[in-house]
C-alpha cells in the first residue's frame, strides 16, 4: 500500500487528481470507479478545472446507491454525481452507470450490474472515501471480503452520519445497493483519501490493523496497487508514518 501525506485535503485533492490524469493521458476510454461522500468533491473540482483533460470516452460506475430514492431525488447519489461530477464535466448519460436503487427486482439489478462492469473490461481506478466504521462503498464491518454487488443493511450509526444528508423529518433509508468489497478489489488500481482527525483512527487500523471483516477497508491490504492519500490530521495515529513519508520521498530514485 502506497500512504502519502499531504498538509491539507486541497493538496491531497490535487495529488488525487494527478493520479486520474495519469490514468486518462495513458488509458482515454478508462473506466473509473467513483465514490459519493464530502472526501471525493475536491477532487472532482480539481479535475474540472483541467481543461486539458478529455472525459468523452470514459466509463464511470459508482459504488452505490439507496434503496428506494428516485434519482432525482435531492439526497440520492444520482443526484450527488449530476452535480458534482457528471455536469461539471460533461459526463453524457451512456458514459456513467450507478445501481438502480428502484429497481423492481433488486437482486437482478445487482447482478446486472455486475455483468456491466465484466462487459466494459473491468474498472481501471476505483475512487474511494471511508466511513469512520471502516466501510468501503456501503460494506458495513462483518460484510463477507468476497462480496460481490448487493443489498445491504446500513448500521445505526451510518444511517446517523447519512441523516445530514436528507431534508430534516426524512429518515434515511436503511437499504443500499453497494457493490462488494469483492467486485472493488477487482479494480486495478485504487485510490483512496480520507480527511480528518476523526478518519484517523479507523484510517490506522486500514492499514496497519489485522485484515478482519470488521473493518472491511482492511481488505485493501490484499490488494497490489492501493495509493492512500491522506491530510495531516487523518495520518496522525500511524505508526509507521516516517517509513511512508520515506518511501514515498525516494519514490523517484529506484
Ligand atoms: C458513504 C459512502 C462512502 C463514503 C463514506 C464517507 O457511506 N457510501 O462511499 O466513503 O460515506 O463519506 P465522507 O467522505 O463524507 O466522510
Amino acid at each position: 500500500m502506497e500512504v502519502i501525506v499531504r498538509a491539507n485535503p486541497p493538496q491531497a485533492s490535487v495529488l488525487g487528481a494527478d493520479y486520474v490524469e495519469q490514468l486518462l493521458t495513458k488509458k482515454p476510454k478508462a473506466v473509473l470507479g467513483l465514490a459519493t461522500g464530502r472526501t471525493p468533491v475536491r477532487l472532482y473540482q480539481e479535475l474540472s478545472r483541467r481543461p486539458h483533460l478529455d472525459f468523452r470516452q470514459i466509463t464511470t460506475f459508482n459504488l452505490d446507491e439507496y434503496v428506494g430514492l428516485p434519482p432525482e431525488h435531492p439526497s440520492s447519489y444520482h443526484c450527488f454525481m449530476q452535480q458534482n461530477f457528471f455536469r461539471p464535466l460533461e459526463i453524457q448519460p451512456h458514459q456513467w452507470n450507478i445501481p438502480d436503487g428502484q429497481a423492481a427486482d433488486l437482486e437482478q439489478e445487482c447482478q446486472e450490474y455486475e455483468e456491466r462492469i465484466q462487459a466494459s473490461g473491468g474498472i481501471d481506478l476505483q475512487i474511494l472515501g471511508i466511513g469512520h466504521d471502516g466501510h468501503i462503498g456501503f460494506n458495513e464491518p462483518t460484510s463477507s471480503l468476497r462480496s460481490r454487488t448487493r443489498v445491504k443493511t446500513l448500521t445505526a450509526s451510518t444511517v446517523e452520519a447519512n441523516r445530514s444528508e436528507f431534508p430534516s423529518g426524512q429518515e434515511p433509508p436503511l437499504h443500499v445497493l453497494t457493490m462488494g468489497v469483492g467486485t472493488i478489489l477487482e479494480a486495478r488500481q485504487i485510490l483512496l483519501m480520507a480527511f480528518g482527525e476523526s478518519k484517523s483512527e479507523i484510517v490506522a487500523k486500514m492499514i496497519e490493523g489485522p485484515l478482519t471483516a470488521m473493518v472491511p477497508a482492511s481488505a485493501l491490504q490484499l490488494h497490489p496497487k492501493v495509493t492512500v492519500i491522506l491530510d495531516e490530521p487523518a495520518a496522525s495515529r500511524l505508526t509507521m508514518l516516517e517509513y511512508y513519508r520515506q518511501v514515498y520521498d525516494h519514490k523517484n530514485e529506484r
